[in-house]
């Protein structure tokens, strides 16, 4: 099965990708995440991607489709995908169809987090991770008991390079320009488009893609 999850900065696909991956035992493919890998080991795709990431703007198409052809090269993706992330633009939509196509895969799902903008700034420009142990706080939803210390260990919380309250709204900006536009690519293909709202608790949500999928 391969599925895409879509849906603006912040609507909770890397969280819900990474249950839903799990509950159907295939990977989940975060473009996001391989940059993310890429800039901190500070490899030249690293060094291309990380100032355009930082900017809030797309990198170049062919560079992610180099990784995604390689992602899906790799013997635990022979049985599908989770995409989170990707395809961004119709071109990417293009490329994976034919990636797909030659291993007569049809895509069996597009699944588009509906949240509104305000809670996805908050969600982004309050998030606050630990670079220690990987927990995730909010400095609106969920703060840490002392400011700036991670609850769990209490290491210093950073906050991801893209996540200041101007580039929020600037991937915002880019998403609705880029991104958005693509549903009508997958509105007009066979394969069926499920809108979720991506509202309420991580369970409530990742319940009600569990509801559509099954269905
Ligand atoms: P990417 O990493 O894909 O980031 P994004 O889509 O902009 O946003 P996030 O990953 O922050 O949001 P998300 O929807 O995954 O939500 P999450 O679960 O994290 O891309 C980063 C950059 O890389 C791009 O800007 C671009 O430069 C580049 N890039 C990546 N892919 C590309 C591509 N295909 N083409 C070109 N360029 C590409 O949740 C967000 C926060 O909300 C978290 O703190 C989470 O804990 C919290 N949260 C989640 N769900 C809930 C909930 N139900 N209630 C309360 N809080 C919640």
């Amino acid at each position: 099965m391969d599925v895409i999850l879509f849906g603006p900065p912040g609507a909770g696909k890397g969280t819900q990708g990474a249950l839903l991956a799990e509950r159907l035992n295939i990977p989940r493919i975060s473009t996001g995440d391989i940059l993310r890998q890429a800039v901190r080991d500070g490899t030249p795709l690293g060094q291309k991607a990380g100032a355009i990431m930082k900017a809030g703007e797309l990198v170049p198409d062919d560079v992610i489709l180099g990784l995604v052809r390689d992602a899906l090269n790799a013997d635990a993706a022979v049985g599908g995908a989770v995409f989170d992330g990707f395809p961004r633009t119709v071109e990417q939509a293009r490329a994976l169809d034919d990636i797909l196509s030659e291993s007569a895969r049809p895509l069996s799902a597009v699944l588009v987090l509906d949240v509104d903008d305000e809670t996805l700034v908050k969600r982004l420009a309050g998030r606050r991770q630990c670079p220690n142990c990987g927990a995730v706080h909010n400095r609106y939803f969920s703060p840490p008991q002392t400011e700036g210390r991670c609850d769990r260990c209490g290491a210093p919380l950073t906050q991801r390079a893209d996540d200041q309250e101007d580039t929020v709204r600037r991937r915002l900006e880019v998403y609705g320009s880029q991104t958005a536009p693509l549903l009508r690519y997958y509105e007009d293909s066979a394969t069926p488009v499920h809108r979720v709202d991506g509202t309420g608790t991580v369970d409530e949500v990742q319940e009600r893609l569990r509801q559509v999928l099954d269905s």
